[in-house]
C-alpha cells in the first residue's frame, strides 16, 4: 500500500528550528515520567493519520452533504470514526468534529437550547469543574446563569442531596455531570433523576474518563444522558480533539451546533486519528489497558498516602488522584516545580475548600493513563511513589531522583529514539 506520511528527513530539511523542537519533545517524552492527568501516548498508526494528507481538505458539512467537491475519501473517514464511536459506546449518534473538548461542551449547549441568561447546575471550578462548567473567565460563565454544587467538606465526595436542592431552587435547563478533579466515579442514574425532577437537560461531560468506559472500567453515562462530551486525547489516547454522543432525538441539533453554529470546516486528519484511535479502543486489548490504568492509580494513591501525603477522598476510582501536600508543608506550585526539575510531569490543582488561589494551590493531580500506557503496572507505581516522596521531603534529592526517573522510564520507552545526526 502506498503511504505519504511524515518525512522527518524533510521537516529537518526545511525547517531544522522546528524539527529540534520536535525532536526535543520527542526525548522529553522518551526520558521524563509522564504523569499529567488529562495526557496519553498515542499509538504510531494515530500519529500517522494525524500528520496525513487530509490536513489539506476542507470537508464542510457532513459525509454526503459537503460543501466542497472532492470529499469522498473524507466521507470513507468520518463516516468510519462515527460508525466506530457508536458501536464502541453504544450510543444513538456520534458527532467527531469537535475541535477539542471545549468546542463540544460548547456545541452541547447550543444544542440542548441554552441562551443567553439560562441557567446551568455544574460542579464549581474550585471543587474539580471545568473551565466550561461556568467559570468566570470562560464564555459559560459569561453567558450563563451558573448555580453551582461543591463537594461535601467531610468526605470530599458529591452530595446528591445537596445537587437536588440546589436544582429545585434554581430550576436549571441543563444539569452537567462531569469533572476535570474529582476521582471518584459519579452517580448518573442520580444525575438523570434530578434532571427528570426539574425538567432539565442531562450533560455527561466525560472529557477523562470517556477511554475509561470504553474499556468497561467506568460506568456508561450514555443510557442516562441527553449529551455525553468526550475529549478523544485523554484516556481514550486518541489524537487532540472532541467528540459528542447523543440521543437520536438531539442528532440533528448536535450537528448543527458543532456546524456551522460554532466551526468551519473540520480538522479531517484528526478525524481519521479519532477512527483510528476508537477502533484501537474496541480491540480486545483495550479493555486491560483501562483496567490497569484504574489499578495503577489506586496503587499509586496508597503509596503517596504511605509517603505522607494526604489524598483527596480517600482514594481513587479512576485514571488520577488528588493529593493534598499540606502534611508536608508545600504547595501544589512547589511541588509542581521540584518535579518538573527531576523530570517527573504532574500539575498543581486546587483540592476542595483549598485556602490558596488556583496558581499556587495545596495540591497536585497525578495520572496513570500515560506510564500505564508505557507498560508500567503496580510495582513501578511504588517505585514512583517513593521517588516524588524522596523530592517532596528533601530538595537535595532532586538530582539523583533525576537520575533514577530516567532509569525507569528508559526500562519502558514509549516510541523509539530519534535517530543520530
Ligand atoms: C472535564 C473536561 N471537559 C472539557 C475539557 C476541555 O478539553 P480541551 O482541552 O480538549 O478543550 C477538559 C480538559 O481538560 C476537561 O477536563
Amino acid at each position: 500500500m502506498t503511504y505519504w506520511g511524515p518525512d522527518w528527513d524533510a521537516l529537518a530539511a526545511d525547517d531544522p528550528e522546528i524539527a529540534q523542537a520536535l525532536t526535543d519533545e520527542l526525548t522529553r517524552q522518551r526520558t521524563n515520567l509522564q504523569l499529567i492527568a488529562s495526557e496519553n501516548l498515542t499509538s504510531p498508526a494515530v500519529l500517522a493519520a494525524q500528520g496525513s494528507v487530509l490536513t489539506n481538505k476542507y470537508a464542510e458539512g457532513y459525509p454526503g452533504r459537503r460543501y466542497y467537491g472532492g470529499c469522498e475519501f473524507a466521507d470513507v473517514a468520518e463516516t468510519i470514526a462515527i460508525d466506530r464511536a457508536k458501536a464502541l459506546f453504544g450510543a444513538e449518534h456520534a458527532n467527531v468534529q469537535p475541535h477539542s473538548g471545549a468546542q463540544a461542551n460548547m456545541a452541547a449547549y447550543f444544542a440542548l437550547g441554552l441562551s443567553h441568561g439560562d441557567t446551568v447546575l455544574a460542579l464549581g471550578l474550585p471543587h474539580g469543574g471545568h473551565l466550561t462548567h461556568g467559570s468566570k473567565v470562560n464564555f459559560s460563565g459569561k453567558w450563563f446563569d451558573i448555580a453551582a454544587y461543591a463537594v461535601r467538606e467531610s468526605d470530599e465526595l458529591i452530595d446528591m442531596d445537596e445537587v437536588r436542592s440546589i436544582a429545585v431552587q434554581r430550576r436549571p435547563k441543563v444539569v452537567v455531570a462531569g469533572a476535570t478533579a474529582y476521582p471518584r466515579v459519579i452517580d448518573f442514574e442520580a444525575f438523570r433523576s434530578v434532571a427528570d425532577e426539574v425538567g432539565a437537560a442531562l450533560l455527561v461531560d466525560a472529557a477523562h474518563f470517556a477511554g475509561l468506559v470504553a474499556g468497561g472500567a467506568h460506568p456508561s453515562p450514555v443510557p442516562f444522558a441527553d449529551i455525553v462530551t468526550l475529549t478523544t486525547h485523554k484516556t481514550l489516547r486518541g489524537p487532540r480533539g472532541g467528540a459528542i454522543l447523543c440521543r437520536a432525538e438531539h442528532a440533528k441539533a448536535v450537528d448543527k451546533a458543532v456546524f456551522p453554529m460554532m466551526q468551519g470546516g473540520p480538522l479531517m486528519h484528526v478525524v481519521a486519528a479519532k477512527a483510528v484511535a476508537f477502533g484501537e479502543a474496541q480491540a480486545p486489548g483495550f479493555t486491560g489497558y483501562a483496567q490497569r490504568v484504574v489499578a495503577n492509580a489506586r496503587a499509586l494513591a496508597q503509596a503517596l498516602a504511605g509517603e505522607g501525603l494526604r489524598i483527596v477522598s480517600g482514594g481513587t476510582d479512576i485514571h488520577y488522584l488528588l493529593a493534598d501536600l499540606t502534611p508536608l508543608g508545600l504547595t501544589g506550585a512547589e511541588a509542581e516545580e521540584r518535579c518538573d526539575r527531576a523530570g517527573i510531569s504532574l500539575n498543581k490543582n486546587a483540592i476542595p475548600y483549598d485556602p490558596r488561589p488556583p496558581m499556587v494551590a495545596s495540591g497536585v493531580r497525578i495520572g496513570t493513563a500515560a506510564v500505564t500506557t508505557q507498560g508500567m503496572g503496580t510495582g513501578e507505581m511504588a517505585e514512583v511513589a517513593s521517588l516524588i516522596g524522596r523530592i517532596l521531603k528533601a530538595d537535595s534529592e532532586v538530582e539523583s531522583v533525576r537520575a533514577e526517573v530516567a532509569e525507569l522510564v528508559g526500562r519502558f520507552p514509549p516510541y523509539p529514539a530519534p535517530a543520530a545526526g
